[in-house]
């Protein structure tokens, strides 16, 4: 395969921002967030500095895994608008410097999608993987009974609904006779439709995809090495279509998803070589966190406890960033539409600061989940809504509630009756919302816009800029382009760390709670400073 082209320029400078689009802004009162809400909200992004926006699945769709069940590829789902109404956000980001990313849902489709219930029919159709019951009519194991005329069942790839795509498998196995080669004419068809549904998109002025669960396209594929070839391709084609675009992977592994083919893979809470344990070290997101467990879990680094150590995340993005070099970018996210959000469980909104001021000076994609940065919360305890139930101890609906806007009853996210609201809101009478925030310049919401801001003007504080650490426990420090010097203190104890500034006075660029001085830096209780040395 040849090399790859560099990533688009653009991408080293991406604040992004994850919207998920049923929950951030209605604008016709139906109790769903919309295009045109997000349309109307666009100028709270630019404010706050973010340049990338990512949407997660707006197709057409049954929603029985919000819309990660996509019934037409091509089609925006009615409840979000039309695709004018999306060309038209699109138009206006584009307007205000902001770039729009759409998620890719390519592994699997929904059992509503026309593909598959024609599939469902017609036993020489083979874009799903179909196997034929035993000689007992069982079928094989993770196999789901064909709800059509065809025999036998089909595979999923995720929750029933989901049939997977097949984009074959690299082993063969003559027990199995349903295993397909990667080149059949299945796969064939479904690498092609792929490139037919980027393509439909980027023309329309979008600016790439995150790809969810890109990791699972070709089955039983030891070290990935198909599924990884299949992205590599798919690169190649978009290299000399559409060189601008952005490829960010659902994988988890960038030192395997980024020498593939993808510009950026987020860091998660599963994936790569210790399977999310780098990302769960940070902010205690693991698959099945809901915060009634959170004592339970691994001791992460964000924590009033400070019974963590930076040291698992900071080793593991050692030796993945010396396995990518320039070829691409780890994006870490501050929570994400699977995971809790950075305010869950003990973790308090005022513990924030700290965090953040680390996710926007260290050298990442940064990506903040939509309400992040106000501080809202993880909501626990809500009833299972388009497929949010994983576990009975994993309720995603907590971190998908509707954005909180302002301080009047519907927070601003919608004129519907509460009881028509995609999800319930924050019943916290204190819940924090975004005019109140931007009314006061001591908010966490002013913080970010600082933050992110400084990181924009200082070139060593972004995505490529070098990164020295000088102490992976209470306080986390390090320097960045041998410039400036970043100091964060989760813990709720103050701290201290030995180090000599050799006469000169570290200037303060954004601090709260830290001082340098006689040979030493002091931290505050969710302190955090980033000083020009
Ligand atoms: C990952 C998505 O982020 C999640 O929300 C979805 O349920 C699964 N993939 C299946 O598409
Ligand atoms: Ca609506």
């Amino acid at each position: 395969m040849p090399p790859f082209s560099p990533p688009p320029s653009w991408l080293a400078d991406a604040v992004l921002y994850q919207i998920y689009p049923q929950s951030y802004a209605d604008s016709n009162g139906d109790g769903i967030g919309d295009f045109a809400g997000v349309t109307a909200h666009l100028e709270h992004l630019s404010w706050l500095g973010v340049n990338t926006v990512w949407l997660n699945p707006c197709f057409a769709s049954p929603f029985r895994d919000a819309g990660y069940d996509v019934s037409d590829y091509l089609s925006p789902a009615p409840r979000y608008g039309t695709e004018e109404d999306l060309a038209r956000l699109v138009d206006e980001a584009g307007r205000l410097g902001i770039r729009v990313m759409l998620d890719l849902v390519a592994g699997h489709t929904s059992d509503e999608h026309p593909w598959f219930t024609a599939s469902a029919r017609d036993p020489g159709d083979h874009r799903y993987i179909w196997a034929e019951p035993g000689a007992d009519g069982t079928l094989p194991p993770r196999f789901v009974r064909s709800p059509g005329t065809r025999p036998g069942g089909y595979l999923p790839n995720f929750f029933e609904s989901q049939p997977a795509l097949n984009f074959g498998y690299a082993r063969q196995d003559a027990a199995e006779p349903w295993r397909q080669p990667v080149d059949a004419e299945g796969p064939r068809a479904n690498r092609a439709a792929l490139r037919e549904v980027m393509d439909h998109w980027l023309r329309l002025g979008l600016a790439g995809f995150r790809v969810d669960m890109a990791h699972s396209l070709v089955k039983d594929d030891p070290g990935l090495v198909e599924t990884c070839r299949l992205w590599g391709e798919l690169r190649t084609w978009l290299d000399t279509t559409h060189r601008q675009a952005a490829l960010l992977a659902e994988w988890g592994d960038p030192q395997m998803s980024v020498p593939a083919g993808f510009h950026a893979d987020f860091l998660l809470q599963f994936g790569g070589p210790s399977d999310g344990l780098p990302m769960r070290s940070l902010w205690n997101n693991g698959t099945g966190t809901v915060h009634q467990h959170w004592e339970q879990r691994d001791s992460c680094y964000f924590d009033a406890g400070a019974r963590g150590s930076a040291e698992t995340f900071v080793s593991a993005w050692r030796s993945a960033t010396a396995l990518i070099g320039d070829k691409g970018f780890i994006s870490l996210p501050t929570a994400n539409h699977d995971f809790s959000r950075l305010c869950c469980g003990p973790r308090t909104a005022e513990q924030l600061p700290p965090a953040f001021a680390f996710q926007l000076t260290w050298p990442t994609l940064p990506a903040i989940y939509y309400g992040d940065e106000i501080g809202m919360r993880y909501l626990p305890g809500l009833p299972d809504h388009e497929g949010s139930v994983l576990e009975a101890t994993y309720n995603r609906a907590g971190s998908r509630t509707p954005m909180q806007w302002d301080a009047t009853p519907g927070a601003g996210f919608s004129t519907a009756p509460a009881d028509r609201f995609y999800l319930p809101l924050d019943p916290d009478p204190d819940r924090p919302d975004v005019a109140t925030q931007r009314a006061d310049e001591n908010s966490l919401l002013h913080l970010v816009r600082r933050l992110i801001a400084l990181r924009a003007g200082t070139p060593e504080l972004g995505g490529r800029g070098s990164v020295e650490v000088l102490s992976t426990g209470y306080p986390l420090v390090y320097v960045r382009g041998g410039r400036y010097l970043v100091a964060v203190n989760p813990g709720l104890a103050p701290v201290t760390f030995p180090y000599g500034t050799d006469g000169g006075t570290p200037r303060p660029l954004e601090v709260s709670g830290v001082r340098i001085r006689d040979g030493a830096i002091s931290a505050d209780g969710f302190g955090f400073g980033i000083f020009a040395l």
